[in-house]
């Protein structure tokens, strides 16, 4: 079958690498979004003039659909993952999309490429962009109210090459990952500002992240949010618009609860995480919930409990995953089945 070539295939490549056949394109004028589009992902043409080129005016979101082992398509947390885009649009000064626009079009992406939606732990990784498009170089202080809205998709296997395996992080007290007033935004400035320390932590101490904790507090890495476990509890930076409000860290936090563990929300410091006696995991939509096996700190490193990923952060994976598969009941009614 056609079906299992791609999913092959797929999932032993570099996360992000492989285009899906379809995308769902929209642009506004003057603000207001036209009508969507379905078409064969193709190369946009913009003018050099275009905002975006010049003063960032872009942002996105990433989100993913999963084949279950009854063959049925879900989508995962789909409302969340448009509020926030939404939220970010309006950061970035965009037009925001409205909410039923945006929704038909992440369905549409999944339903136009619903043969390229590898089986797990393969997904299909959903990347809705916005840009803006107005052609003016000197609009350095007005926003774009010319835009373009696309859903590209990605089928995608794990996000840190080498499976499931506990991470390294370096900490970083000096360096913020971002501005304080675009730490809730999913914008491409917020990655390229981490990219700088991210790459040293990767060439000086073979980091897979960067943890920021800017004064101390820990944050987030550049592209995860952290929690600790222990047997009962769960503790992890209560929601602030320093960092991103992760769809994944939302969920895992319900299923703990659900567990019987008590959540913590509140400032975590590099001290106590350092003394940090249990587990610690990385939550995102790309990195599911990854287990952290190493902290380096003051050019120090630290195992993380005994230096593997916890039983409990496997417990909570599972549970996650269990439900985006549709092999556990889902409660909350987080997933919605795509079909033709
Ligand atoms: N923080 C950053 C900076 C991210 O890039 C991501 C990934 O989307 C997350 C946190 C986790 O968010 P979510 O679980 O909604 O994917
Ligand atoms: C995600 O998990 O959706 C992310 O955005 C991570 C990433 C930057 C690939």
């Amino acid at each position: 079958m056609a079906e299992d070539t791609a999913t092959s295939a797929s999932i032993n490549v570099a996360f992000g690498t492989v285009a899906a056949g379809m995308m769902v394109i929209a642009e506004a004028h003057d603000g207001v979004f036209v009508a969507p589009r379905v078409e064969p992902t193709a190369s946009f043409t913009l003018h050099p003039f275009a905002h975006c080129l010049h003063y960032g005016s872009t942002c996105f979101e990433g989100l993913k659909a999963h084949r279950g082992a009854d063959g049925a398509v879900r989508v995962f947390r789909l409302d969340r993952h448009v509020a926030r885009m939404r939220r970010t649009a309006d950061l970035v000064q965009l037009p925001v999309p409205p909410a039923d626009l945006l929704e038909r079009m992440i369905v549409a992406a999944v339903e136009a490429n619903l043969d390229e939606v590898p089986d797990a732990p393969g997904a299909l990784y959903l990347r809705p962009m916005l840009i803006g498009t107005d052609p003016n170089i000197g609009a350095a202080a007005s926003p774009s109210n010319g835009a373009l809205l696309a859903v590209v998709a990605s089928p995608v296997g794990d996000y840190f090459a080498g499976g499931v395996r506990p991470l390294s992080l370096l900490v970083e007290t000096e360096v913020p990952r971002t501005t304080p007033q675009f730490g809730e935004a999913k914008a491409g400035a917020n990655y390229l500002m981490a990219l700088g320390v991210t790459r040293r932590a990767r060439a000086e101490h073979g980091c897979d992240q960067v943890l920021f904790a800017p004064g101390g507090e820990v944050q987030e890495t550049g592209a995860a949010n952290f929690l600790l476990f222990d047997e009962h509890r769960v503790v992890t930076r209560a929601l602030d618009s320093s960092f991103l409000h992760g769809v994944t860290r939302d969920s895992v936090l319900t299923l703990a609860r659900d567990r019987g563990m008590a959540i913590e929300e509140r400032t975590v410091t590099v001290d106590e995480l350092l003394a940090w006696q249990g587990e610690a995991a990385l939550a995102g939509t790309a990195a599911v919930l990854s287990g952290v096996g190493t902290l380096v700190h003051g050019g120090e490193r630290r195992t993380v409990g005994d230096g593997q990923v916890g039983p409990i952060t496997l417990g909570l994976r599972e549970g996650l995953t269990a439900i985006q598969r549709g092999e556990a009941a889902d409660v909350h009614g987080w997933t919605r089945i795509v079909e033709r």
